[in-house]
């Protein structure tokens, strides 16, 4: 996604943004670009590629020396990556040298239209970006006229449909920053004698622990020494100041080479967050007042929404909530979701689940939940994010801020807040007694400690990821709750390393795809369940008869043949409805090596996005 940057106050604001889009640089992009205020007036330096080609540029145009500007990474949505379609876009009859400077996170639907009306106007388009029309549209607005940039920009955005948010700076005041909000996050940083704006705290924290979060509708005028925020009619509103809950190291690698490295090594520490301050004396305990046992007993179906492996994540869920607790559960595509008109109850509870608290599809599914009536749960990772701030009640990870656009620790943290749902609905639902709840609990209390034995695995991994790198398709296999888990180990492998892959029910193979398992397949199995040992097992050899070689990774309790496969990752013993949280890990770890080997950008895949806030 977009990434946006602004700062105003005394020091020179150059260094500062640079290093906030630095800070952005996960949430993916492909063009970078500054405006600021200098001695010449407004300028504006942007490239297409990595900031290192803007920090380039702006050194061969001289440098730029002010106190205030606003920065960009885009990630294109309209028009191709480059100079031209990259931001900040300059609002002005030609579009070249105006006076007033956009940056904008989202997509305006209607923008075609607003560009026509101002063409007609004499506006001359330099790029193929919606975000142009909405500088040019401010700039229209605005110049001439005796009145705020902030009231111009609420009236300019209340004129937009779609999602933005949006950093504009004009002329008027080279120290003044506008910002506004629908659908896409903005914080206002609040330091002393300086402001600053950004998509997400990490583009502040280096500067300040305190911000504010505008709501949609919101617009915000911020300057060195004030920040006031407007609500869509103009009224002056109050806003709760926030504060960082994690310390600058925390999103920095710490050693490591790839932050994803980082963050698969943070998991027993992330895993732990989530689960032990919830487990008090053998029971689940939640922080949330709203998850009542008696709302838990009234429920009659829980829907999983989330996207990529948030759904993968509900996958896993859905497969242990429906064991132990004998209710219906759902996972659902959360982009099917909101437009496959659901069938929700009133007394349903869907748990929401999302890292960034930010993903646009599974945001409007779980509006579309609550419009229905179900008590919606958000099991997010960012604090105060939208989901989380939408949603009836809220369990948060707390594994750490995630850069890594492929996720494992908030993906393995996630399992563990399921897994607490599943038991505290089952006990309230009479399915577990007092024991066996005890039983369940300690066990769910080891499991960071599993994951950290499961770490050991690294070199093996490694091992084998050498001698797989060159594949051009691996598949994974698995029946239950082990084919969950497998989609989510092909998603990292894909998203990471690029190598085509697919994650198949065991017994579904037979029904077509076994026709691409030929001599040398890499076919990843996944055998943890015992009830289903057997069947898998048969499985496998089904594909290692065509040829195909084997990586298994299996229970500790499976005492089958193994001879046929090339490579065998047992777990430790644990209750096998929590298997998916080990089985993971050194699939993760097969995936992050496999794209070292084949020199891939491992925290910054190629068209990836951290956050996608865009539909
Ligand atoms: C996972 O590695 C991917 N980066 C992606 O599938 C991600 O899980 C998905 O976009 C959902 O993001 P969210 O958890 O922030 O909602």
């Amino acid at each position: 996604m977009c990434g946006i940057v602004g700062f105003t106050g005394q020091e020179n604001a150059l260094p500062i943004l640079l290093k906030g889009l630095y800070s952005l640089e996960y949430r993916g992009y492909d063009s970078a670009g500054i405006a600021a205020f200098t001695q010449k007036g407004l300028e504006v330096v942007k490239t297409r590629g990595r900031i290192a080609n803007l920090e380039e540029k702006i050194r061969e145009t001289g440098g730029l020396e002010a106190c205030c500007g606003i920065g960009h990474t885009r990630w294109a949505t309209h028009g191709e990556p480059s100079d031209r379609n990259s931001h900040p876009h300059l609002g002005g009859k030609d579009g070249k040298s105006g006076e007033i400077a956009v940056v904008h996170n989202g997509i305006i639907e209607n923008y075609l239209e607003l560009r026509e009306r101002l063409e007609a106007h004499g506006y001359v388009f330099q790029s193929d970006t919606d975000t142009e029309t909405v500088a040019h549209l401010i700039d229209y607005l605005h110049t001439g006229k005796k009145e705020d940039l902030g009231m111009t920009v609420l009236k300019a955005v209340g004129m937009l449909r779609g999602s933005y948010a949006l950093g504009v700076v004009s002329l008027d005041d080279p120290h003044e920053i506008v910002a506004a909000r629908r659908a896409n996050p903005l914080v206002i940083g609040l330091g002393e004698g300086e402001n600053l704006i950004a998509s997400d705290v990490t583009a502040i924290i280096s500067r300040t622990r305190k911000y504010l979060i505008l709501d949609d509708g919101e617009v915000a005028i911020v300057r060195p020494d004030s920040v006031k925020v407007m609500n869509e009619f103009g009224d002056t509103v109050e806003k709760e100041v926030q504060e960082v809950t994690w310390d600058l190291s925390a999103a920095e690698k710490g050693g490591y080479e790839h932050f994803m490295m980082k963050e698969i090594m943070e998991q027993p520490q992330a895993v732990a967050n989530t689960l032990h301050p919830r487990i008090q004396d053998g029971h689940v305990v939640f922080e949330d007042q709203g998850l009542t046992d008696e709302r838990l007993k009234k429920a009659q179906h829980i829907h999983i929404i989330g996207c990529g492996s948030a759904l993968h994540a509900g996958m896993v869920g859905r497969s242990v909530i429906e064991e132990l607790c004998r209710v219906r559960c759902q996972a659902s595509v959360a982009s099917e979701f909101r437009y496959e008109n659901p069938i929700i109850e009133p007394d349903d509870i869907c748990l929401v689940i999302s890292q960034s608290g930010e993903t646009a599809d599974t945001l409007a599914a779980m509006r579309l939940a609550k419009a229905a009536g179900a008590y919606t749960v958000a099991i997010v990772n960012v604090v105060s994010s939208t989901i989380a701030r939408e949603a009836d009640g809220v369990l948060y990870l707390w594994a750490g801020p995630e850069i890594a656009v492929a996720t494992t620790k908030a993906y393995s943290a996630q399992l563990g807040a399921l897994y607490l749902f599943a038991i505290k609905l089952a006990r309230v639902r009479g399915m577990l007694n007092a024991d066996e709840e005890k039983t369940l609990c300690e066990a769910l209390y080891k499991i960071p400690e599993q994951i950290g034995e499961m770490l050991q695995s690294k070199s093996q991994m490694q091992y084998i990821a050498t001698r797989y790198a060159n594949r051009s398709s691996i598949f994974f296999l698995g029946r239950g709750l082990d084919y969950a888990a497998a989609m989510e180990a092909s998603l990292k492998l894909k998203e990471v390393s690029y190598i085509h892959s697919e994650a198949y029910a065991a017994g579904e193979l037979k029904h077509g795809t076994i026709s691409l398992i030929e001599e040398g397949t890499l076919v990843v199995a996944l055998a943890t369940q015992p009830a289903l040992h057997e069947k898998t097992i048969s499985n496998i050899r089904e594909v290692v008869s065509r040829g195909a070689e084997v990586v298994l990774v299996t229970s500790a309790d499976f005492d089958g043949d193994t001879s046929y496969c090339s490579h065998v990752v047992r777990l430790p013993a644990l209750p096998h409805a929590f298997s998916p949280s080990l089985s993971i890990i050194p699939l993760q770890l097969l995936a992050y090596y496999i794209a070292v080997e084949r020199s891939c950008d491992v925290d910054k895949p190629r068209n990836l996005a951290k956050s996608v806030t865009v539909e």
